[in-house]
């Protein structure tokens, strides 16, 4: 271990000072590459990495992608509740441990997920494919005509929205509102939050923390108005009296999920669109083909999310001791996965570096893997197909700016700003 860390300044070529890096500092991927090239060289050179972390607890990362399943397999020796990203506390359980499905273990996550999962099924999901058409064929229309605009703002987070304002009934005139307050709150916890003076102890409350709250407010307003006046959203749902002896969820527990249907359906899946646009525009070979040969779609889907991969990490804390690529890992300390990376290992992937629209089998980790597998991913799927459709059906190639920022986080692997032009492609094409 080592006590010195290098600050994400000091990172700016090829070759890493390895035993150095701090892969909790959100600048070290704001790199052009989203810091690639380093994750590659840790993979390659020490992909059993303890990171230390100044005045606090380590973390382990284990950038194979052998080891991370190993570890998702392992799940009686690990612990959600401490925690699933990087820059997360260690040591000490979270606010929503045990009531968060994300945040539950055994038999808590097992009852809560009992209780949300029929809500986020591809059966109850079917209904919303008509609304996100009609928000994937006026978002795209609107910017078909080759001037530039920013792909984040103007189609990513329509589509999200339209998913997400029906699923949680969030009326149209708040959406912009929730929004912000949902950019706010995530963009902040992954490293931003910093920057703020609260974050140093400076009495003001962060921007995050009071997005935060402003968001479990809205919910709690919603949560009083649907029990009076139910919908067919996912909050009224779960506030409807139980049938026999099912409880059901708590209040509490309707909000937090609420939260995290928030952080996965917009901050995630916005980023998955956004690689979506990246990969075509970076392989119009691969583009061209999938419009050729339709019957790929599915396959070209799963391959833009293994190339986007945009949880950057997943983290499980020990709750004993247990060996993992031959390193002893103490109850106590946590581990991190990157699917970043993993879905790019040699050893699990042929050619892995190659964007592949026809990949198969891709069995990727930008989803996790095993009982927090994401609730979310026949969503997100049809998310990115129907907006690949939409670009087909007007014969589009989608052009990337030199001036696309990506984010700055430790937690999701994405885009901050992404000028794009759709460009009408060549009839030989
Ligand atoms: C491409 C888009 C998406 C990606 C990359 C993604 C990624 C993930 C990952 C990695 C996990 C597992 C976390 C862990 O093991 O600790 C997860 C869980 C989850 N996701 Fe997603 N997600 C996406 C879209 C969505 C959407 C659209 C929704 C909901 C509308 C959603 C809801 C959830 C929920 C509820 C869980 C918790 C499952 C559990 O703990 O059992 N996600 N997601």
């Amino acid at each position: 271990m080592n006590g010195h860390t290098f600050s994400a300044g000091q990172v700016g070529t090829a070759r890493f000072p390895l035993t150095c890096i701090d892969l909790a500092d959100p600048v070290l991927y704001t790199a052009p590459d989203g810091g690639l090239d380093l994750l590659r060289q840790l993979q390659r050179e020490h992909p059993v990495y303890w990171n230390h972390r100044p005045g606090g607890a380590g973390f382990w990362a284990f950038t194979r992608y052998a080891d991370a399943v190993t570890v998702f397999r392992s799940k009686n020796a690990f612990t959600s509740r401490q925690g699933i990203q990087v820059g997360q506390a260690g040591g000490m359980e979270q606010p929503a441990a045990g009531t968060m499905l994300v945040q539950a273990d055994r038999g808590d996550h097992r009852r809560i997920k009992a209780t949300l999962s029929p809500h986020l099924s591809e059966t109850a999901m079917q209904q919303l494919l008509p609304v996100l058409r009609a928000a994937a064929r006026m978002a795209v229309d609107k910017h078909a005509d080759g001037t530039e605009f920013d792909f984040m703002t103007e189609i990513a987070a329509e589509l999200t929205w339209s998913v997400l304002g029906a699923i949680l009934g969030i009326p149209a005139a708040d959406r912009r509102t929730v929004a912000r307050w949902t950019e706010t709150a995530f963009g902040a916890t992954s490293g931003q939050r910093q920057d703020h003076p609260a974050a140093e102890g400076g009495g003001t409350a962060s921007p995050a923390v009071t997005a935060n709250a402003e968001l479990f407010g809205y919910f709690a307003d919603r949560l009083r108005e649907r029990r009076r006046n139910p919908g067919d959203d996912i909050i009224s749902a779960l506030a409807r009296p139980q049938a026999g002896n099912d409880t059901g969820l708590t209040p509490t527990e309707i909000l937090v999920n609420a939260h995290l249907l928030l952080a996965g359906g917009h901050e995630t899946t916005r980023h998955a669109l956004a690689g979506a646009v990246v990969a075509l525009a970076e392989h119009p070979g691969q583009w061209a083909r999938l419009r050729k040969d339709p019957s790929l779609m599915p396959a070209a889907v799963e391959e833009i999310i293994r190339w986007s991969a945009p949880s950057l990490n997943i983290v499980r804390t020990a709750t004993t001791d247990i060996e993992i690529a031959g390193q002893r890992v103490r109850a106590g300390q946590q581990v991190s996965l990157w699917p970043p990376i993993a879905n790019r290992d040699h050893a699990a992937f042929p050619d892995a570096e190659s964007f592949d629209v026809g990949r198969e089998p891709n069995r990727h980790l930008s989803f996790g893997m095993g009982s927090h597998f994401c609730l979310g991913a026949w969503t997100a799927r049809q998310e990115i197909r129907i907006l690949l459709e939409e670009l087909a059906t007007r014969a589009t190639v989608p052009e990337v700016s030199g001036s696309a920022r990506r984010m700055r986080s430790n937690r999701t692997w994405g885009y901050q700003t992404l000028p794009v032009r759709l460009i009408t492609a060549h009839p030989s094409t």
